[in-house]
């Protein structure tokens, strides 16, 4: 297994180009099953999830035709298989989207039920809650989901309790095919959910609400091919954003617009960091001075998102002052603080929420990565350390981000993957 080895090297400068978000790519792969046309996505991101899935929709009888420079075609023309193997699915729980539009398509799926990080149980309950209230019929069994609507989908109210970004995503693609009108209340706001609606309505899909909480929608018989791009990932904006707030330096993160950061950005500008929209995308900067502590809750968006939680902790350890932070998505989403604490991290757990006491400095350690976004937290937190610090089981790293440690260190990091 790889691992990752980085020495603490002072501030970063100079310039990273922002990847194609990973959690819009999913979606929008699984979204080609809607149509026997090809859909070509843009500024697709090369990582390991938008690999598995290509294998999985590969799997299902959708040819794949990579065109180079983060083009890829995605045609399900001929469908054979309607059953997604334990074996892809238990590594990615992402996978389970490509449940909606095969029911809606083909009145049947058969998935094992998801897999993915360890953060937390994150049952698949809302996804199923969605395809019964369009007439779909749901089975469990032997770690199989069934599902089963033969005369197709109709269209229906689906109300969600809470949140969820991938219910409400199954929930758009299953509904572009139903007949009749669907409306989605309590619906995700996340920018990533409003890039799969605008590629469905570029499909032919009619959907109304994009980007608020109640999406109403009117089922078409079929959706065509197009051509779309997948928008920039605020999450690995944010994650570098925050690279610079522990190392300090003045990077200029490119192809992201700053309305696309929202929350983060001023919870980066509360703790000190200098932000500026420039042509190019945004110039973030910190000077000598010690950057500052913040409190944070994660919230489903537009509030602060779970995904730059671990990344925030890693900045914060050496903030000056009290840090408060409180995980309120996922369960079990602290698993890198017992390995940030190997560096010198100064903090009490309590329930939910994390209070943070900034040291002037962490120590470099051998640390585990447990989870995507715990590992680049890891990563952030190395780059600030005093010495070196061994990060190992990175493949969590390689699922999530593109050419981390070309990106870093074109900016001046001291970063080397080992081969392993
Ligand atoms: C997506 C993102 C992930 C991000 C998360 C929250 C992708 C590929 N992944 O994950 O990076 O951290 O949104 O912003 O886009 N839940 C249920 N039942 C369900 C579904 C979810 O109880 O059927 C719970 C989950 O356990 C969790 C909460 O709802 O506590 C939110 O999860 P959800 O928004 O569904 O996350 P994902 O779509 O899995």
């Amino acid at each position: 297994m790889d691992k990752i080895r980085i020495v603490g090297n002072g501030p970063l400068s100079g310039t990273i180009p922002i990847s194609g978000a990973k959690n819009a790519a999913l979606p929008l792969m699984a979204a080609a099953l809607l149509s026997d046309e090809e859909l070509v996505l843009e500024n697709l991101p090369k990582l390991a999830d938008t690999t598995l899935m290509a294998e999985l929709l590969a799997n299902h009888g959708v040819a794949v035709t990579p065109r180079g420079n983060g083009v890829t075609g995605l045609r399900a023309h001929d469908i054979t298989n309607f059953e997604a193997p334990y074996d892809l699915v238990r590594k990615m729980r992402a996978s389970f989207l490509v449940t909606g539009p095969l029911l809606a398509r083909y009145g049947e799926a058969k998935v094992s039920q998801p897999g993915g990080c360890a953060i937390g149980t994150r049952p698949i309950d809302l996804h199923l809650r969605a395809f019964e209230a369009l007439g779909a019929e749901v089975d469990l069994a032997s770690g199989y989901v069934l599902m089963r609507a033969p005369k197709g989908l109709k269209g229906g109210v689906i109300r969600f309790p809470f949140v969820s970004v991938g219910a409400t995503e199954n929930a758009l693609m299953a509904a572009s095919l139903a007949k009749g009108e669907t409306v989605i209340e309590n619906a995700a706001q996340e920018p990533e959910v409003a890039d799969l609606a605008r590629c469905l309505v570029a499909m032919g899909a009619k959907i109304e609400g994009i980007g608020t909480r109640t999406i109403r929608m009117e089922g078409r018989p079929s959706l065509h091919g197009a051509t779309y791009r997948v928008l920039p990932d605020r999450i690995e904006a944010g994650t570098y954003a925050m690279a610079v707030g522990v190392a300090g330096g003045d990077v200029t993160l490119e192809n992201v617009p700053a309305n696309l950061l929202g929350v983060p950005l001023e919870t980066l500008r509360e703790a000190g960091l200098e932000i500026d929209e420039v042509p190019k995308g945004l110039r973030v900067r910190r000077g000598a001075a010690r950057h500052r502590a913040v409190t944070v809750v994660t919230e489903p968006f537009p509030g602060f998102p779970t995904d730059l939680q671990a990344q925030l902790m890693a900045l914060v350890a050496t903030a000056e002052g009290t840090s408060r932070i409180t995980e309120t998505i996922f369960e079990n989403r602290f698993m890198h603080v017992p390995e940030l604490m190997r560096m010198g991290l100064d903090v009490t757990v309590t329930g939910r929420t994390a209070v943070i006491n900034g040291v002037q400095s962490l120590k470099g350690a051998p640390v585990m990565a447990t989870d995507l976004r715990a590992s680049v937290g890891l990563v952030l937190a190395a780059l600030g350390a005093e010495g070196e610090t061994v990060v190992s089981r990175v493949y969590h790293l390689d699922r999530g981000f593109e050419r981390l440690e070309a990106k870093l260190g074109a900016c001046g990091a001291i970063i080397e993957r080992i081969k392993g």
